[in-house]
């Protein structure tokens, strides 16, 4: 493949027909953007894995434009699952579910049991689901490893010459992935911490976990893609505390390395002349979320050493600082360091 189009929301048709015939397309969601293929069309997935690079025992999420279109691939519906979806749908929480029996190929379910559902909110993607007429897998469309794509650019820099189209509505919203929420294990368990917290998930269905590895980081993670390195840029990534006297030693920690700066406003403008990239206008941990991987995209291009901002892991902070810590491979500069 040579050229990856880029189509306006006035395109959907065109974008449809790619996918349609076999061919991947990009699509935009609220967290970050999805790298689409039709889910039933099992030599389409496969290329999904082949252009991200992704290990294929890592499950995909299918993408529908309503909640019916779940049910002929679910084993069974149960009631916590049409409670959620009348709450948060479209919106950005993932249901896993036990799948029908030969409902969807092994290549969606990495020959998992279960498949992860779940309906975007973006105005655009849900017509092009609606026109392909069949449901999406959408992995987020950036190559393995690397930090979620929160715009169309991201996804051309990582993919394009692999993948047919990106459909594009500009940057996302929230930032990070959705919440992931296992409702094949007894207890409702949260395998990935996104926007929709456990908090809010508890308001409509009672009691829900949090798996242990989200907890306790030597527990091995029952979501089959949390095992892998993610959101890794090439340079080495530190989380530094809201507190400028640590800013300070850190800025100073790395002689003959090109540092780069992630932080909220009132943080940079201590370090002027330095590499930076705004994170939070308003040291708000939305705007953290919205910008941690354009960010960590952005100063890989200048550094060799990134410093990220913590934030209170609460929350969307939980979603945000279980993305930056793997970013960091959990390295943190504290006070004595
Ligand atoms: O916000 C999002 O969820 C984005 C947008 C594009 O929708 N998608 C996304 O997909 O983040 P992906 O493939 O990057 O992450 C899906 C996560 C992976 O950690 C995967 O292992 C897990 O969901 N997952 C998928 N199916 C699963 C299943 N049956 N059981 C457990 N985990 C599953
Ligand atoms: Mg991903």
């Amino acid at each position: 493949m040579s050229q990856t189009k880029i189509f306006t929301p006035n395109e959907i048709n065109k974008a449809a027909a790619l996918l349609k015939a076999g061919q991947l397309v990009a699509f935009p969601t609220e967290t970050v953007y999805g790298l689409g293929a039709d889910a039933t069309n099992k030599k389409a997935v496969q290329q999904v894995y082949r252009a991200k690079g992704r290990p294929s025992d890592n499950p995909l999420i299918v993408h529908v434009a309503s909640f019916d279109e779940v049910k002929p691939f679910a084993a069974k519906v149960p009631p916590a699952a049409e409670k959620l979806a009348e709450t948060f749908w479209p919106g950005p929480l993932t249901l896993i579910l036990p799948v029908k029996p030969g409902a969807l190929s092994l290549d969606v379910t990495g020959g998992l049991s279960t498949a992860a559902f779940r309906m975007p909110e973006n105005a655009a993607t849900l017509a092009l689901i609606r026109a392909v007429g069949h449901p999406l897998v959408g992995p987020s469309a950036n190559t393995s490893g690397k930090p979620s794509p929160t715009s169309a650019q991201h996804v051309y820099h990582d993919l394009h010459g692999k993948i047919a189209g990106i459909l594009d509505t500009g940057e996302t919203q929230i930032g990070v992935e959705s919440t992931v929420l296992d409702l094949s294990s007894e207890v409702p368990t949260i395998l990935r911490p996104g926007q929709v917290t456990k908090e809010m998930l508890e308001k409509v269905i009672g009691a829900v976990a949090i798996d242990r590895h989200l907890v306790d980081e030597k527990e091995v993670p029952k979501s089959p893609g949390m095992k892998y390195k993610h959101y890794s840029p090439n340079a080495d990534v530190y989380i530094v505390p809201h507190d400028l006297q640590v800013w300070q030693q850190a800025a100073a920690a790395f002689p003959g390395k090109k540092v780069g700066i992630l932080a909220p406003a009132s943080i940079l403008e201590h370090f002027p002349g330095t590499v930076q990239f705004e994170l939070a206008p308003h040291d708000t941990v939305e705007e953290a979320a919205r910008n941690l991987f354009a960010g960590l995209r952005a100063l890989d291009e200048e550094a060799d050493v990134i410093l990220a901002a913590a934030y209170p892991e609460k929350g969307l902070g939980a979603a945000y600082m279980n993305r930056l810590k793997k970013a960091a491979g959990g390295k943190f500069i504290s006070r004595d360091n």
